[in-house]
């Protein structure tokens, strides 16, 4: 059987059945980004998923346009959206490609959360920061997030699990490193009614590793500068070798 990759109908199913916006680890992200969004008059997201973090700042009526590639996220970010009929009128929905966006417009907050690593290209990644500068407004701010070490291999590993009525839903995640900056991720989806698995799909995903020193490289082409570093979304200050990065660009 081929491998599907990619951000497909299973992904955006189970999405935020793994990342529960109600849970502590999500609540703390949103308030992050909540943080930055909360006077600025229009934000953009881009791959922003199923809304984790868009559709909170939409029902505190923040205007966000949510940049996404895949047609089964924007499915999953609209049934989402139409259940709250307070955020549909701060809520834009664009199909495009975070390396090649137009939108005729600027933005008070530009975002990419989680989204970096899937440019598998240093071409790819320059252009999206191309675009990000293109349409950012005079004195406003960019964030990224990236993960600058090479995630090692690992073999299929249980990473999440979920009960739902009496189903008990599990994520599993195996990963291989496929050069000295690509790897490869397989996540598997299984359902179990008690101990007898009913259900099980896979998908994989590849992603890019890039150091900090590359990455201020290429923002520093793309006319990006960096104010402030976070190693956590509890704005710990990124210091020096650590993996995980959120960067505030202006
Ligand atoms: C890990 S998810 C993160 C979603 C959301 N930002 C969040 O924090 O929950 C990455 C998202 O980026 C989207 N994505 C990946 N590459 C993209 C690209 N080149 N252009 C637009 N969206 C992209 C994927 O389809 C997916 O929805």
């Amino acid at each position: 059987m081929s491998k599907r990759f990619g951000y497909n109908l299973v992904t955006a199913g189970y999405y935020d059945l793994f990342n529960p916006p109600w849970s502590e680890i999500e609540r703390q992200r949103i308030a992050f980004f909540h943080h930055y969004a909360q006077s600025v008059f229009a934000a953009l997201d881009v791959g922003a998923g199923t809304g984790l973090i868009a559709l909170p700042l939409a029902a505190d009526k923040i205007s966000v346009t949510c940049l996404e590639a895949s047609p089964e996220m924007r499915a999953a970010l609209l049934i989402k959206a139409a259940q709250q009929p307070e955020v549909l009128p701060y809520l834009t929905i664009v199909a495009g490609n975070a390396v090649n966006f137009h939108l005729n417009r600027q933005f008070s907050l530009i975002y990419a959360c989680y989204m970096f690593h899937n440019l598998l290209e240093e071409h790819d990644q320059l252009a999206f920061l191309h675009c990000v500068r293109d349409h950012l407004a005079s004195n406003s701010r960019f964030i990224l997030t990236a993960n600058f070490a090479l995630p090692e291999a690992m073999s299929l590993t249980l990473l999440k699990e979920q009960h739902v009525g009496d189903l008990r839903y599990c994520l599993l995640m195996e990963q291989a490193v496929l050069s000295a900056s690509h790897y490869e991720m397989r996540f598997v989806y299984e359902q179990y009614r008690g101990d007898e698995q009913i259900d099980t799909h896979e998908v994989y995903s590849q992603g890019r590793a890039i150091s900090y020193e590359q990455l201020m490289t290429l923002c520093r082409d793309a006319n990006l500068k960096l104010e402030v570093a976070y190693s956590d979304f509890n704005r710990q200050p990124y210091s020096e070798n650590e993996s995980r990065f959120i960067g505030i660009f202006y």
